[in-house]
């Protein structure tokens, strides 16, 4: 049995994770800043790197001892080491190397966005707990019935379609032109007051309200494009809850406060802003599938993954989908939507098998055009 040690500390959550053959995940630890973005509306940099400090040491002990592994039966080391926020990903690459060093094990530098994709192959005690449920049987991320699949990545940072030939082999099709969903997500929580993170919150507000009752624009771009753009949407929101800004910029009046709403027209915003958000989503992935499907590439199977899958109404319009077009899909079990290392040191598991593995000078990169 092949053991690695994943640590991610990409954005706002300190993780560490014990995955067996890159699909059993042992003990895996999120340890979450957001108390301490909360009133800023958004991740500090700073902060979180020095969260980040603070916390990793504890979460990667406290995971080995839960999964009553010590640290010289680990067959490698992995960490999250790009796409993400500078600082905070110099405080996982260091501990990595570091780590690396003092036990002569080999690291593992993975990228944070591709590893979203590898999550529905994860096993761990929570996933038969929850909807679309990855089976209780691994499945080899070989298996020719998994590949060429299209991946969807919804996240904080990133909304990324992907032709993926196998876990380690993906082709970029589409990404956002400016905000990730995500961010969306975020922004639209902080206008309507619903606090950080803002999805989950606009979520679970938006099932009570109203869909139909506002039009939000759909961002879909050129006819072909497989790009995104939410900032669009976002502002759309902003005007229908402030109604039109006096002067530009951050002085700008608006006529109204987000205070004067009833809790009712608050989540009638949120249920209109979600399935504008979640049907943009569901048309750029019917697109993908239908250009791919032209140029004789036709896709075996849909992936999503990222923060954003943990939503209600994409998780069934996703699985509408699939349904209506006959193709499966596979989106993570709820833990493992949201950052986490498991997915990290999953998708190391691959590498580690092939034979690719990093020097101790694995740099921590920002942004990655991959
Ligand atoms: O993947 P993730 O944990 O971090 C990044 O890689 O960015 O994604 C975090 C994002 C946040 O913007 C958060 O608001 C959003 O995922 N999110 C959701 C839901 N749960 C988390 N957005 C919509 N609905 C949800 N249920
Ligand atoms: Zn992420």
């Amino acid at each position: 049995m092949t053991l690695i040690l994943g640590i991610e500390t990409s954005c706002d959550e300190t993780a560490a994770a014990i995955v067996a053959d890159g699909h059993w995940v042992l003990s895996h630890i999120v340890a979450t800043q957001h108390e301490l973005h909360e009133r800023f509306a958004g991740v500090v940099p700073e902060i979180a790197s020095r969260a980040h400090l603070e916390q990793l040491d504890p979460v990667v002990r406290r995971t080995l001892a839960d999964a009553n592994i010590p640290i010289d039966r680990i067959d490698a080391i992995a960490v999250g080491n790009r796409p993400g926020l500078i600082g905070s990903l110099l405080v996982g690459v260091s501990s990595a190397q570091t780590l690396a060093w003092a036990t002569g094990k080999p690291l593992i530098g993975i990228n944070h966005v591709h590893a979203h994709l590898y999550a529905p192959l994860l096993i761990g005690e929570k996933t038969s707990l929850t909807p679309h449920a990855t089976p209780c049987t691994p499945r080899t991320p070989h298996s020719s019935t998994l590949y060429p699949a299209l991946g969807l990545v919804v996240s904080g940072g990133h909304t990324s379609l992907y032709q993926v030939h196998g876990p380690t082999d993906l082709r970029i099709l589409g990404k956002t032109l400016d905000d990730a969903v995500g961010e969306a997500y975020d922004k639209a929580a902080a206008i309507l007051q619903l606090g950080y993170p803002g999805g989950p919150k606009v979520d679970q507000l938006a099932r009570s309200g109203d869909a139909q009752l506002h039009q939000l624009p759909r961002s879909l771009l050129g006819r072909d494009s497989l790009d995104f753009s939410f900032s669009g949407l976002k502002t759309a929101l902003l005007y229908k809850v402030r109604g039109q800004p006096h002067g530009r910029g951050p002085g700008a009046c608006f006529e109204r406060n987000s205070n004067d709403l009833t809790s009712r027209q608050r989540a009638d915003l949120a249920a209109s802003f979600q399935v504008a958000a979640i049907e943009t989503l569901i048309v750029k992935l019917q697109r993908a599938m239908d250009q791919l499907t032209d140029g004789g590439a036709a896709p075996r199977r849909l992936i999503i993954g990222g923060g954003v899958a943990a939503n209600s109404l994409l998780r069934q319009r996703a699985h509408e989908l699939s349904q209506r077009r006959q193709i499966p899909i596979d989106i993570p079990a709820l833990p493992y939507c949201v950052d986490n290392a498991a997915m990290i040191a999953g998708l190391a598991h691959e590498f580690l098998a092939s034979g690719s593995v990093d020097g101790l000078d694995l740099p921590a990169i920002a942004t990655t055009t991959e």
